[in-house]
């Protein structure tokens, strides 16, 4: 496994835990000596009970050196390949990792691309891979954070893309999925092309919906209806569906955003850049959001935020994650920090992940302490300790029982009747219950 990020370090864990024997490599040597003691470099529930599992069984390894894993039956390439300034996917990592394989690799070794790429990547890095005398197959990904373990040992399809005439790498995924497979999920064997457009148009599909309902929103803020209602409405209809119709402060983390931008990017670049032009507009809904989540803070404030104490409860991009990449929870927090407003920002996790990125925010691991004389609350992620809340209690300790509710995942009846004013993106506005009966 060539990267132990998020997805190779899950996968590497994974496929040890099926009775694989697993090198992961990864050329950072503090992530490595991490992962040899079985512990995580990133949070994901249920990743370190399966690495110390891994370890004690001798079946999985980690390394520095790609030479360390050169008698390799299979090599799975998990690099990251992150956004260049301009949108378009940076492949430094993929096509560095690939080299190096072509020089180490074993006659008739597999290599499997699973990094999301733009399209036409892998059938170049097949010609590489080929000319050092293996075979190089297309595998994506689809795990989420939070639940990359259970993604991985039991995902709900998988993709193999082939090249042209390659006769023998189904045979060998096969083998490695054999206990994945039993489970009868869905396999397609396709194209190379296909494989790499399944995952980016998988991906871009998601933000669409996202985006569609974050539309709706607007629509709504205007009209003085209910988006979560509207959603409810749509959503059992099986050919929309409820999932991934949560209206909120939007999309973020590794993978949505780059996604669509690098999709973007390629379309253009092969010519059929109006074939996905909407996914611009997709990305500008999804970025207005997070003004919106501003806005409505300052209207709960009295029209300025300047001085005001808020708690910013969240800065993951999501919950059960300390991922804060393209983040819309800090995002947030610190544009009301440079709204003026002081901001006192919590996270189960993800403190330290965003104080590398914002360090001039206060940031505390201790909830009571967001709260404690806050005159706003702004709950950005939808964490259960959040959700969990007693709007009393809470309210008992606030300057002002004023939420914003940005991820609508809180039970605005239960806040409202404990006397706070409730504002959520996409919904009327829920006044304290004892103010409406006044
Ligand atoms: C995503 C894909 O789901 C996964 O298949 C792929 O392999 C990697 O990218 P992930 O980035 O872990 O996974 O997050 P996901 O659960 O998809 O959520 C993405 C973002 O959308 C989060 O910020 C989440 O809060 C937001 N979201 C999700 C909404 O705003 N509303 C929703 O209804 C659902």
């Amino acid at each position: 496994m060539i990267g132990c990020g998020y997805l190779g370090a899950v996968h590497a864990a994974a496929l040890a835990s099926l009775g694989h024997d697993v090198i992961g490599v990864d050329s950072d040597g503090d992530k490595i000596a991490l992962l040899e003691t079985g512990a995580a470099p990133f949070f994901e529930p249920g990743l370190e009970p399966l690495l110390v599992q891994g370890l004690a069984s001798g079946r999985l390894r980690f390394r520095r050196r790609l030479e360390e894993a050169a008698a390799a039956e299979v090599h799975f390439v998990t690099v990251g390949t992150p956004q260049r300034p301009d949108g378009s996917a940076d492949l430094s990592a993929v096509e560095a990792v690939v080299a190096g394989l072509a020089g180490v690799i074993r006659t008739g070794a597999l290599v499997v691309g699973k990094s999301t790429v733009p399209v036409g990547t892998a059938a170049r890095l097949a010609d590489v891979i080929v000319a050092a005398g293996g075979r190089l197959a297309w595998n994506p990904e689809f795990l989420r954070e939070g639940l990359a373990v259970q993604d991985s040992l039991h995902p709900d399809r998988l993709v193999y893309g082939l090249a042209e005439g390659d006769a023998s790498s189904e045979e060998v995924l096969d083998a490695v999925y054999a206990e994945v497979l039993r489970e009868g999920m869905p396999k397609v064997v396709t194209d190379l092309a296909t494989a790499e457009l399944v995952k980016v148009s998988a991906n871009a599909f998601l933000a669409t919906k996202i985006s569609f309902i974050n539309a709706m929103a607007e629509i709504a803020e205007a009209t003085g209806a209910d988006v979560t209602q509207l959603a409810d409405a749509i959503g059992v209809d099986a050919r929309i569906g409820r999932r991934f119709l949560g209206a909120g402060v939007g999309f973020g983390g590794g993978c949505l955003p780059k996604d669509i931008r690098g999709f973007v990017a390629r379309a253009e670049e092969l010519g059929t850049g109006r074939s996905v032009a909407f996914l611009r507009e997709i990305d500008a809904i999804n970025l207005r959001r997070r003004e919106r989540v501003v806005e409505l803070a300052r209207e709960s404030l009295g029209g300025s935020l300047a001085g005001r104490r808020i708690a910013a409860l969240g800065l993951a991009f999501k919950p059960d994650s300390d991922d804060v990449r393209d983040s819309p929870a800090l995002a947030v927090a610190g544009m009301l920090a440079d709204a003026g407003a002081r901001v006192v920002a919590h996270d189960p996790a993800a403190v330290d992940t965003a104080r590398l990125r914002r360090p001039d925010l206060d940031y505390t691991r201790d909830l009571g302490q967001a709260l404690v004389g806050a005159e706003a609350v702004v709950v950005l992620t939808e964490w259960g300790s959040y959700r969990e809340l007693d709007p009393t209690e809470a309210g008992s300790v606030v300057a002002g029982r004023r939420l914003v509710d940005a991820r609508n995942c809180l039970d605005r009846e239960a806040w409202a009747a404990a006397g706070w004013e409730v504002r959520s993106p996409g919904r009327p506005a829920r006044l304290p219950l004892v103010a409406r009966a006044g």
